[in-house]
């Protein structure tokens, strides 16, 4: 007799994408609310002067005491339990420490300590039980400049423009098309490097979840898909380069960029949305 593998329930389309069962939803919700309430506890830790290593701590101390697992530690050699992205920094930024690592440090550097106005972007991917929470949201050190504001409201609403187009029978194409025009409507670029992604057993599976598209193109949206959405915008060009690092990856025209993700999952009828924040603080403005 064969035992059925639990990674395996469900069925895949003929694009690879797996639908997942309903009782499957329990576990996206659990994982989804510990990334989101990690995220709620960072913006309390977001502050002129504050170092990016000293969040990435904290967020790896959370995931720890949650009995959870991180899933970016160990992926690909990445070593960190979350991605900061500070400025004109896209996505993968990794978290560094360059300031007083102990009292009277005389070599102390404030490179990567926080400075006024800079806005960043904390991505925290958590595995519960099997099941992969992966969100990302924008906070801000001190008074952002009204561009800047302008350019993190902007991601944010494109990111909700993309998510009301999931509902079964529309396709992935509409909802890059839904992401695209509203963000070049304000004269902003969308990244086209990098893209959101199937989850929930696995981190990255089928299908590539383009933030820019045609209408009506693309996979058809079934119930039962669960995957990311997570747009990257710039102010400048969409055009970006890795750094040496083989991780950071940085606007080439050196303008802000900004990004917001969820994990969401496709209903009978729309959407659900696995990483809601608890407080309602997923949007930055709760800040002031
Ligand atoms: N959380 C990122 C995403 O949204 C992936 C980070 S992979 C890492 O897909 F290795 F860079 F952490
Ligand atoms: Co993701
Ligand atoms: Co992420």
């Amino acid at each position: 007799m064969t035992q059925v593998n639990e990674q395996h329930r469900g069925r895949l389309t003929r694009d690879g994408i797996r639908i997942h069962e309903a009782a499957d939803f329990a576990g996206m919700q659990k994982a989804g609310q510990l990334a989101a309430h990690i995220l709620d506890k960072v913006a309390d830790n977001v502050f002129i002067g504050q170092t990016t290593s000293a969040i990435d701590q904290m967020i790896e101390a959370m995931v720890t005491d949650a009995g959870a697992t991180s899933a970016t530690i160990g992926y690909k050699g990445y070593q960190h339990a979350s991605c900061i992205s500070v400025n004109h920094v896209v996505c993968h930024g990794i978290p560094g420490d360059k300031i007083r690592k102990w009292k009277n440090d005389t070599h102390a550097r404030d490179d990567d300590a926080l400075k006024d106005g800079d806005i960043l972007n904390v991505d925290v991917t958590v595995v519960v039980d099997g099941w992969y929470g992966d969100s990302s949201r924008m906070f801000v050190a001190g008074k952002p400049k009204p561009y800047a504001e302008k350019l993190i409201q902007v991601t944010h609403d494109s990111l909700f423009k993309g998510i009301e187009a999931v509902r079964p029978g529309n396709t992935f194409g509409d909802i890059g098309h839904a992401i695209q025009s509203f963000v070049e409507g304000h004269r902003m670029s969308v990244v086209r490097d990098f893209c959101g992604h199937g989850l929930g057993r696995v981190f990255h599976s089928p299908p590539n979840v383009l933030h820019y598209g045609r209408e009506g193109t693309g996979p058809v949206l079934e119930e039962g898909m669960f995957f990311t959405i997570e747009p990257m915008v710039n102010l400048g060009r969409p055009e970006t380069k890795v750094l040496s690092d083989d991780w950071t990856a940085v606007t080439r025209d050196k303008s802000l960029s900004a990004q917001f993700e969820h994990s969401i999952g496709v209903t009978a009828d729309g959407f659900e949305i696995f990483t809601l924040s608890p407080t309602g603080r997923f949007h930055p403005t709760w800040q002031d």
